[in-house]
């Protein structure tokens, strides 16, 4: 008596016992590489704050993608850079845009890759918010109308799903009407549902050239102290037609993803931002932890939290580890 009759470590005793206890396992088939692109040729500018990542011209994005997919990743996130920026982020709606050339160069070379675009215009206009700007104010209806353009042109080239990652208020019904109207019903949309005003979006601002010129995006992000608030952020979403709800930063908030995975019957994405992958990349630098051990650390307890797909600057490496270092 009181000896342990329950002994949970029966089950960790050997490596195969281990192999078969385990609730989680991570694949490639779970990955989304997110990915910049900008103008020119046979260029490729290395982003300082993100090590290892990278802003491409279409050329190279495409090379580098065909690796990518060629390690079982089945999707891509595209964020553009533009040559010109303006008040209203006209960029962003132009069809021989950066993003639109890209969707159509990828498309061409493969045809069975899973392309997303990002839908905002804050690395199109000069202020860097992701709305239209009057007197201080970041509007949200009047911004609408250039989040339904954009999804509209992405759609047009070729796009299989648009992500808005605005967090203006009705921008799913919005953007799934301006695509049914335009006959395309098909494309998928993925919304950055609750996406938090984080500080862990630093290195993409760098590499985006995407910081608020003024003020920050307070009015329009979430609190990082609200899980209640996210819940409603994605009831919304899913009631305006989402195809996938996303959450953003991920391993802040796993909360969330359970919670938003209890709660919904759409996929489940979490976003492991720029910061995520800066701080476990200079700590690696640093010689203070293993970067491959962290990485698939924090990717599988990301799905385990409930997540079905994770966006993440290590969707090439891990795919390539867990394509060879399978026990
Ligand atoms: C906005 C957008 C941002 C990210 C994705 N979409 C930046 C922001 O909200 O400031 C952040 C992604 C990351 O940090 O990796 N277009």
């Amino acid at each position: 008596m009181g000896f342990p009759r329950e002994r949970p470590r029966r089950w960790r005793r050997t490596p195969a016992l281990r192999r078969m206890a385990r609730e989680t396992v991570l694949s490639p088939g779970d990955l989304i590489a997110p990915l910049f692109v900008m103008e020119g040729e046979g260029r490729r500018e290395p982003i300082p704050s993100m090590p290892g990542q990278y802003r491409w011209s279409v050329d190279g994005l495409v090379d580098e993608v065909v690796e990518v997919h060629a390690l079982g990743v089945p999707a891509v996130l595209l964020f553009g850079i533009p040559e010109h920026k303006d008040e209203r982020g006209s960029a962003a709606s132009d069809p021989k845009g950066i993003v639109p050339r890209a969707v159509r160069a990828l498309k061409a070379r493969l045809p069975g890759l899973c392309v997303m675009t990002d839908v905002c215009i804050d690395e199109y206009t000069t202020h860097g918010h992701c709305g239209v700007v009057r007197d201080g104010d970041v509007l949200n209806d009047e911004t609408l109308e250039c989040l339904r353009l954009m999804a509209a042109v992405h759609a047009e080239a070729g796009a299989d799903m648009v992500a808005p990652s605005d967090m203006m208020d009705g921008r799913v019904g919005a953007i799934r009407d301006a695509l049914d109207q335009r006959g395309f019903e098909q494309v998928s949309i993925m919304s950055y549902a609750a996406k938090y005003a984080s500080c862990l979006y630093r290195p993409f601002r760098e590499a985006a050239g995407s910081g608020p010129a003024f003020g920050d995006r307070g009015s329009y992000q979430m609190d990082p102290a609200n899980a209640r608030e996210a819940m409603r952020e994605v009831r919304l979403d899913v009631e305006e037609g989402a195809d996938a709800v996303m959450i953003k930063p991920a391993l802040p908030c796993l909360d969330v993803i359970a919670r938003t995975r209890a709660a919904v019957d759409v996929p489940v994405a979490a976003f492991q931002v720029s910061g995520e992958y800066a701080m476990i990349k200079a700590a690696a630098a640093a010689g203070w932890v293993q970067e491959s051990d962290v990485m698939l650390e924090t990717l599988v307890s990301i799905k385990r939290a409930g997540a079905d797909l994770i966006l993440t600057y290590f969707a090439k490496d891990a795919a390539g580890l867990l394509q060879t270092a399978r026990p």
